[in-house]
């Protein structure tokens, strides 16, 4: 899906593709493998091209649910991110994932970037102290609005997400002025109907567009819980913290801001499900004009991987976990796992299932009969036609020797 048009996107030969960043409160899933897998095929797909690529993936850790998920083990907010940060790099290097650098936003060189960057945001006039009072979804960090809390599609007034009962919030915070680059990002998306895909998810965002952007929390208050304190402070007022998906977005930006790796920018895909499809359509580009940077050129947010029609979610513990995944890894070999995910996947807009019945016959039927059959009756024919020496694509005979 990705693949094909990618060549074609861009005229230069810098190619920067990113997953999410993710959140650190638990181990990994497959969700987090599926995405990641997607975005590593890609982006070997585009370096067999002959492109330079940079892929990107990392952890995200101010969360508030890192620092009570870390409490609950008895550990630090830093002590429990460490932890499964860890376990991330770990499933990912399990998954033979081939990315060039993974970011963690506790990391100085992060942090430094972030201050930097929301610096220039208040130098430029785009932010604002004020008053944020409505609905939040805790499960998710996400302020939402009325009209977005009301009609969640898993009841009024609960979590979009994981239906997780909304709370009201009431709190001081500095705000990003979003509503200024309504009118630009509106033209940005009818003039490249690439920038988000697939359709479906962009006619979604055009739809909630159509109500109008209202401007956003980029920072949130550090009160008497000590819990408050996990996070990046806001430049010039020790009592506010970096709203963390302010914090997070960013990461695609610090992650290259260094002198040899600034020839990347912009992204050529960023990588994700559709549950943080707004945030990367709508908020991350209207920051980014803000910035003045050049904008991402496409957006591409897949489905779910659901059991029993449920997003199979941390917080709703019914995922299939990093444990089983090396099961599978373990009995059917880790490509066997990576063409499942990525054949069988919700890679356009309808949620797959995990199944063991499929993955046991896409086994079978494609890797053993189909191309498994394939590659031994073209390997016989080299032993037999070419002296056991891999011929080149114009049937010239191959290297005597090599294997
Ligand atoms: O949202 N099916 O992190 P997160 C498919 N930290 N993909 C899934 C999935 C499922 N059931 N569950 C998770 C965050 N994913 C933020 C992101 S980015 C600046 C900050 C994948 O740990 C999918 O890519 O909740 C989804 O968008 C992501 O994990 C959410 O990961
Ligand atoms: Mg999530």
């Amino acid at each position: 899906l990705l693949c094909p048009t990618m060549p074609e996107s861009s005229p230069s030969s810098t190619r920067y593709i990113t997953t999410p960043i993710y959140y650190v409160n638990d181990r990994p899933h497959i969700g987090h493998c599926y995405t990641t897998v997607v975005a590593d095929v890609a982006a070997r797909f585009q370096r067999l091209f002959g492109r330079d690529v940079f892929f990107l993936t990392g952890t995200d850790e101010h969360a508030d649910k890192v620092v009570t998920s870390g409490a609950e083990h008895g550990m630090t907010p830093l002590q429990w991110a460490d932890r499964n940060a860890a376990e991330f790099e770990k499933a990912f290097k399990a998954m033979n994932f081939s990315h060039d650098d993974f970011i963690r936003t506790t990391q100085e060189r992060h942090k430094t970037k972030v201050v930097e960057y929301v610096s220039k945001l208040q130098k430029h006039g785009d932010v604002f102290l004020g008053e944020y009072e409505g609905w939040y979804d805790e499960s998710q960090d996400e302020y939402l609005t009325e009209t977005v809390a009301r009609e969640s599609p898993q009841g009024a007034y609960t979590s979009p997400v994981t239906g997780r009962p909304l709370v009201k919030r009431k709190e001081k915070n500095y705000f990003f002025k979003l509503s200024k680059y309504e009118a630009r990002l509106k033209a940005h998306i009818d003039q490249n109907p690439d920038f988000i895909l697939p359709e479906s998810r962009r006619n979604e965002v055009l739809g909630r567009l159509r109500e109008g952007l209202q401007d956003i929390p980029l920072s949130r208050p550090i009160t008497d819980d000590p819990a408050s304190a996990w996070g990046i402070r806001v430049p010039g007022d020790d009592t506010q913290r970096i709203y963390v998906w302010i914090d997070a977005l960013f990461n695609y930006l610090s992650a290259i801001d260094t002198p040899e790796r600034r020839k990347y920018w912009p992204p050529t895909v960023h990588v994700m499900a559709k549950d943080i499809l707004w945030f990367h359509a709508v908020i991350w580009p209207c920051m980014l004009m803000a910035l003045g940077e050049q904008l991402p050129r496409t957006v591409y947010a897949h489905a779910y991987w659901v059991r029993d029609g449920k997003k199979m979610s941390k917080s709703l513990k019914n995922f299939i976990d990093i444990d089983l995944l090396d099961a599978y890894i373990a009995k059917f070999s880790r490509d066997a796992v990576r063409y499942y995910l990525v054949t069988q996947g919700p890679s356009a807009s309808t949620d797959a299932d995990f199944s063991h019945m499929k993955f046991v016959e896409v086994f079978n039927a494609d890797l053993a009969n189909g191309i498994g059959n394939a590659t031994s009756r073209v390997g016989n024919m080299i032993a037999k036609y070419f002296d056991g020496a891999c011929p080149d694509a114009k049937g010239n005979a191959g290297l005597a020797g090599h294997d």
